[in-house]
């Protein structure tokens, strides 16, 4: 493949109309000069899309909800933090030695994590409480102890938490015991937060003072009431865009091996949710 080839790239997901990784990856291929393109395909058909991404020779997707574990049995080859999450939200098509594409299948949204965090702080040797064991809450949990982090898991299903927590061998704590922890990073991997749940919190206001660093993955709405919270209580906050920013960053240099033009791609996140928002606002409630 030479450098003046269009390249053509796509996130594949259902529903993917509101995603804001087109406005994101567009940005930085526009920014960098590279010829191509980043397209929305919302599909109920994985495998089909995978075979059509294939021949269309597209050089690599993002994969997002439903399809970040289904689509692990469809690829050529896992790489192993992947496949130790248990989610791809990455594809790269490569040639091997004998010229035949391979699908290969990857995750970032651990590296997302871990490098929103270290724009604040270290991650080695501090402890770290996550909230949620869903699949972005595998992503971050892998991802902090992967940086050192001594993660402490925490989740409404206890089965699901225990499961995950004895994978990451670390303690496990349950809803009613959150009082007890004392860990200077708080991640929310939950989907409270997030609309229709905005007004709720996924731990109690009074245990936050004891935190120094707050993230929340989730970013609609982006300034969550757990971060006003937290940011009230004097704690550093770091928001979801951020995360997904990273992740996305990280997706791009995968594919193009160069380095992201970060900022650039967090303003077009930015605008990309402002009119996202703004065309929600213009919606009729019923
Ligand atoms: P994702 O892939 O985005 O992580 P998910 O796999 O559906 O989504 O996981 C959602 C997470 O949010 C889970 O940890 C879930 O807790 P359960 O395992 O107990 O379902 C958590 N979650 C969702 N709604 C919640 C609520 N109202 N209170 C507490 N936790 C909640």
């Amino acid at each position: 493949m030479n450098g003046t080839e269009y390249k053509k790239f796509a996130i594949i997901g259902n529903p993917v109309g509101h995603s804001l990784s087109p406005a994101m990856h567009n940005a930085a291929l526009a920014a960098l000069d590279i010829p191509g393109e980043y397209l929305a395909i919302q599909t109920e058909d994985l495998a089909a899309t995978l075979r059509e991404l294939h021949d269309k020779k597209f050089c690599g997707a993002s994969v997002t909800i439903p399809f970040k574990t289904a689509i692990i049995d469809l690829l050529d080859q896992v790489e192993p933090m992947a496949r130790q999450i248990g989610a791809v939200n990455t594809l790269c098509f490569q040639k091997d030695e004998e010229g035949k594409v391979r699908c290969i299948g990857d995750n970032t949204d651990w590296l997302g994590a871990v490098r929103a965090l270290e724009e604040q702080t270290e991650l080695a040797g501090k402890q770290a409480l996550v909230l949620g064991a869903g699949g972005a809450g595998r992503a971050v949990a892998f991802g902090l102890a992967r940086a050192g982090a001594q993660v402490l898991l925490s989740n409404r299903g206890e089965e699901k938490g225990r499961l995950l927590a004895a994978q990451l061998n670390c303690p496990f704590v349950p809803a009613a015991k959150l009082d007890q922890v004392r860990a200077e990073i708080l991640v929310n991997t939950t989907s409270v937060g997030m609309a229709p749940l905005e007004e709720d919190l996924p731990i109690a206001a009074r245990l936050l003072p004891r935190f120094s660093f707050v993230m929340d993955i989730v970013y609609a709405p982006l300034n969550t009431l757990l971060l006003r919270e937290a940011a009230a209580c004097g704690c550093a906050t770091i928001d979801g865009l951020r995360m997904l920013l990273h992740q996305g960053a990280a997706q791009f240099t995968l594919w193009t091996g160069q380095a992201a033009p970060l900022e650039l791609m967090s303003a077009a996140l930015q605008a990309a949710l402002r009119q996202r928002e703004a065309e929600r606002a213009l919606m009729p409630r019923i």
